[in-house]
C-alpha cells in the first residue's frame, strides 16, 4: 500500500515558513460560538430574497481580499514578494499603527501567511453580527467588531492583530478614506462578492446601481 502523498504545495510552504497553513482561520470555522452565530444568520434570514450573510459569502470576501491585496503587490512593486524578500508592499497595505508591532514571522513568505490569516479571520468574521442587526437593531458592523474578538482571543491571534481585524470588521459597510487599509479592501470584496448579474432579485435592491457586478464578474 502506498501512502497519501502530502500535497506538494503544503510541503512547499511548510519547508520555506515553518508556520501550519491557516492554523488559527481553520481555529475559527470551529469555534462554537462563531458556528453559533452563523447559525443564528441562517434562521434570521431564512425567507430572506436579498443576498445572505452565510458562511459561503464570509469565505467569498476572505478569498477576494487575499486576491485583491495579492494583486496589488504584484503591481505596486513589480512582483516582488518571495522573490527578492522586499516586504515593503505589505506593510503599505497594512499601514496601521499595530501592525508592525504584530509581525510575529520574520520571512517573506511567513509573513505573507500571517497576512493571509488576518485577512481570512476579517472576512469569515465581518458578518458574523448580522443576526445582531436584525433582532436588536444595532448595526452588525460595530456589534461584529465587538463580538470578534473573544473569537480571536480563542483562536490565537495577538493584540496588534486583533485590533486590525477587528476595526475592518467595524469599517466593512463605510470603506472610504477614513477607513484603514483592510478595511477599506473587505469593503471593497463585500460587494463583489455579490454575483449581482445574475441575481433574481435585482430589480427589488436598492443597491444595483452602484454595485461592480452588476454588469459583470470581477473576481
Ligand atoms: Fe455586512
Ligand atoms: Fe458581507
Amino acid at each position: 500500500m502506498f501512502e497519501k502523498p502530502v500535497p506538494y504545495n503544503v510541503l512547499v510552504v511548510k519547508r520555506v515558513t515553518g508556520v501550519n497553513l491557516l492554523r488559527r482561520v481553520n481555529r475559527i470555522l470551529n469555534d462554537p460560538w462563531y458556528v453559533e452565530c452563523v447559525e443564528r444568520n441562517a434562521i434570521c434570514e431564512l425567507n430572506r430574497c436579498f443576498c445572505r450573510h452565510d458562511l459561503q459569502h464570509m469565505l467569498d470576501v476572505a478569498r477576494i481580499t487575499y486576491m485583491i491585496v495579492l494583486e496589488e503587490c504584484f503591481i505596486g512593486d513589480v512582483a516582488t514578494i518571495g522573490i527578492s524578500g522586499n516586504r515593503r508592499p505589505l506593510l503599505k497595505i497594512f499601514d496601521d499603527p499595530g501592525f508592525k508591532d504584530g509581525v510575529t514571522v520574520k520571512s517573506m513568505p511567513g509573513m505573507l501567511m500571517q497576512v493571509k490569516e488576518i485577512i481570512y479571520a476579517a472576512g469569515l468574521l465581518h458578518d458574523m453580527a448580522r443576526w445582531v442587526e436584525y433582532e436588536t437593531g444595532e448595526n452588525h458592523a460595530a456589534a461584529g467588531a465587538r463580538m470578534a474578538g473573544e473569537v480571536l482571543d480563542r483562536t490565537g491571534f495577538n493584540n496588534a492583530e486583533q485590533r486590525i481585524i477587528s476595526r475592518a470588521i467595524c469599517e466593512h459597510r463605510t470603506g472610504g478614506t477614513e477607513a484603514g487599509p483592510l478595511g477599506r479592501y473587505i469593503c471593497r470584496a463585500d460587494d463583489l462578492a455579490r454575483p449581482c448579474s445574475r441575481c433574481a432579485a435585482r430589480d427589488e435592491c436598492y443597491k444595483i446601481s452602484r454595485m461592480e457586478t452588476a454588469g459583470a464578474l470581477l473576481y
